[in-house]
């Protein structure tokens, strides 16, 4: 198919509205067939369970053009899976996995000139949601919901594409001790708004959250977990119950162990340990690797060794490797790459 005349490499992370997008309704305690349309709008009532209590569910992937010119996208078993743990937590209706995968592909396939030719450093991001669409007004869950996904070509996150980040150790909290950290919904990113500005504001580009119960150990940022590398380059990425189980990070400790030959340790992680780490970067599918330079805690600065000019040198592996997994340059793990034909 024509690709569209998109200037890719000049994207940033943005909404550019596309051809297709799927949609499927959940009425009577049953999911409808769903299907694609072309109406990139939702009409739903005032009183919709999204809009008085926030009852809502995300999820993120992309689709890529491999090095051979086929469409693929990166592991959307994963993100059925972890949609299916947000939906429970909300005490929303499971989306079906194998429902949810051709979903995806359906949309992807509707939507292929937009996907970003090789090498262009861009891609088509994807965004499956699922939302409560019926009348609420006593607090409970709707009745009805309704699953879309839409995609939109993306480039970097981060303006600057590699150049290392400088992130605020936040005074806010983004998740609770037993709250919904650990899952996809609307409602955390709703709590991090107020931060993120502010860091923007000040000149930051990110914000570190600190575990909410003690505020000693590094959490995550408002959309992507941490990686940090010792000096004897171990991996070291923070485990914790409020944060959001990343795909790409779970993909980065087996690229790290299984193709780079790095110990990697999953463990909670001290704030006051930060200063050891001889790289940090910020992975997530938005962020991919987004390497940080300096991490600033109320004016104190903690100045990663690998600096503020480059990628540290194990972030990069990691980096190379992963991207050339998605991008078909390096061969994949079984069942990582979905083919879309
Ligand atoms: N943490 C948060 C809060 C996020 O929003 C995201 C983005 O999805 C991630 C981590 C990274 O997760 P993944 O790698 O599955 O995209
Ligand atoms: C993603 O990486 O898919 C996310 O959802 C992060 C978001 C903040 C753009």
């Amino acid at each position: 198919m024509e690709k569209k005349n998109i200037d890719w490499a000049n994207l940033g992370f943005g909404y550019i509205v596309t051809d297709k997008r799927f949609v499927s309704n959940y009425r009577n305690g049953a999911w409808d067939e769903g299907g694609l349309t072309e109406d990139a709008t939702v009409t739903i009532s005032e009183c919709a369970g999204v809009l008085q209590y926030a009852q809502t569910i995300f999820e993120g992937l992309k689709a890529y053009t491999t090095e051979k010119g086929e469409t693929v996208i990166f592991r959307p078993d994963l993100n059925a899976e972890r949609m299916e743990q947000s939906a429970k937590r909300l005490e929303m209706p499971v989306y079906p996995k194998d429902k949810f995968v051709d979903a995806i592909v359906e949309t992807v396939r509707a939507n292929s000139a937009y996907v970003p030719p090789y090498g262009t450093g861009a891609t088509l991001y994807v965004r499956p949601y699922m939302f409560g669409s019926s009348e609420v007004i006593g607090v409970k869950p709707a009745q009805e919901y309704q699953f879309r996904v839409f995609t939109t070509p993306v480039g970097a996150y981060f303006k600057g594409g590699a150049k290392p980040l400088t992130i605020k150790v936040s005074d806010f909290d983004r998740a609770a001790p037993n709250g919904t950290g650990h899952i996809k919904a609307g409602l955390n990113y709703a709590m991090s708004l107020h931060a993120i500005v502010t860091a923007h504001e000040e000149g930051f580009d990110e914000n570190m959250y600190l575990d909410p119960r003690t505020r000693t150990k590094v959490e995550e940022t408002g959309g992507a977990n941490f990686l940090f590398v010792t000096k004897d380059k171990k991996v070291v990425v923070p485990k914790s119950s409020s944060i959001l189980p990343s795909i790409t990070r779970r993909s980065l400790v087996h690229v790290a162990k299984e193709y780079l030959g790095l110990e990697v340790e999953e463990r909670e992680v001290l704030f006051d340990e930060v200063k050891e780490f001889a790289e940090a970067g910020l992975c997530g599918t938005a962020a991919v690797i987004s390497p940080v330079g300096k991490i600033v805690n109320h004016g104190e600065e903690i100045c990663i060794p690998s600096g503020m000019a480059d990628m540290g040198p194990v972030t990069k592996e990691l980096y190379d490797t992963l991207t050339g997994i998605q991008m078909g340059r390096i061969e994949a793990p079984e069942g990582w790459i979905k083919v879309v034909e």
